[in-house]
């Protein structure tokens, strides 16, 4: 492959993607970077990043629900990561029409332009949510898929396209699918943060939903690792094929907690709020990783264990100039 040509990423200027952008400057690469179009000049997270890592990479404004600046992206890039999604499954209740346009509809755009343009390799990303409250435990990627909220719905949509596409038109789309991720720079609509972002604010009431269902957390720069795994393995090892990116390790919400008061020296009380419980049907009440084909296929395995990348995360939110950009004391849908 060669380096003088670029790799594209959406959803660049987010949580994962701002990470991905860096392993994939780290590593050589110069970056395309889809930011989602807004009239603000906001970058997202690719502002945090140090000018010599964004001397490598050029900012596109677009949006994946249109079908030409998609177009524009890709064009000569070796590399597609297609990460660009809505991701809040509360906000999928209330705004599902919006998550077929951007997860089903977006991907397709990102599929069509990867297709005509010949582009060698495209990563798409789909999600552990797909695979609802996990039947047989570690899950494999042979498990069936039950979509259990509209976000959980419209990512399997993508990921069906995604195959579709590699079968009907030999487009050569690699399907990642990572576990729950956490580290710095996560939005508070995910556990690890809500929590950690309510302590470092001097909160000691922390108000949560559902303590019992269980997760994989993986940190992020091991999905970042991921990411570049299955872009740069050899074809015949990834491509049209789908893996699971997780730890096998496994914790409750509640549990969880009660280490981050440990690693935060916090004592601390857990308050139920209702308006944050899912309907019972929709929460995933499980969900742990079967890495192997990953590991087999590529020899990615997580660097940072659960303590660690939560001490890195605590680190990240303990920065007074971190924490201002976060809204604390809401319910951030
Ligand atoms: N965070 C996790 O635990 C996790 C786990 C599994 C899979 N994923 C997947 O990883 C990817 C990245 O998620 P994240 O956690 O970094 O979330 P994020 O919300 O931080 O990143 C998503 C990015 O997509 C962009 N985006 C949304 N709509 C767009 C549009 N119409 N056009 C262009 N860009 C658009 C957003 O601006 C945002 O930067 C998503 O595909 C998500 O489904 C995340």
């Amino acid at each position: 492959m060669s380096t003088a040509t670029a790799v594209a990423v959406t959803g660049a200027e987010g949580f994962i993607g701002s990470h991905l952008v860096e392993a994939l400057v780290a590593s050589g690469r110069r970056v395309r970077a889809m930011v989602q179009y807004n009239s603000f000049s906001s970058h997202g997270w690719l502002e945090l990043l140090p000018s010599e890592v964004m001397d490598c990479v050029d900012v596109v404004l677009g949006d994946v629900r249109d079908s030409g600046s998609v177009r524009d992206l890709v064009a000569d890039c070796d590399t597609v990561y297609h990460l660009a999604a809505l991701i809040a499954i509360p906000y999928s209740y209330r705004a599902p029409r919006s998550y077929v346009d951007t997860n089903v509809s977006g991907t397709l755009n990102v599929l069509e332009a990867v297709r005509e343009s010949g582009i060698p390799r495209m990563v798409h990303t789909s999600t552990s949510e797909t695979y609802g409250t996990a039947r047989t435990v570690p899950i494999t990627e042979d498990h069936p898929i039950v979509t259990q909220s509209p976000y959980a719905a419209s990512k399997a949509g993508g990921d069906r396209l995604a195959d579709s596409y590699h079968a009907s038109f030999g487009t050569p789309v690699v399907t990642l699918r990572p576990f729950n991720t956490f580290g710095p720079r996560q939005s508070m609509r995910a556990v690890i943060p809500t929590v950690i972002g309510q302590v470092a604010a001097g909160e000691r009431k922390v108000t949560l939903g559902d303590l019992r269902p269980t997760r994989d957390f993986t940190y992020v720069k091991d999905t970042a690792a991921a990411f570049l795994a299955v872009g740069t393995a050899p074809a015949e090892r990834v491509v049209g094929r789908t893996f699971n990116a997780g730890t096998g390790g496994e914790i409750s919400v509640g549990d969880l907690v009660r280490l981050i008061g440990t690693l935060m020296d916090a004592d601390l009380a857990v308050l139920e709020d209702p308006q944050r419980l899912r309907p019972a049907g929709s929460e995933v009440m499980r969900l742990v990783c079967d890495a192997a084909r990953l590991r087999e296929a590529t020899g990615w395995a997580p660097a940072h264990g659960l303590e660690d990348g939560l001490a890195r995360t605590i680190d990240f939110f303990r920065d007074p100039a971190h924490l201002a950009r976060y809204k604390t004391a809401s319910y951030n849908v």
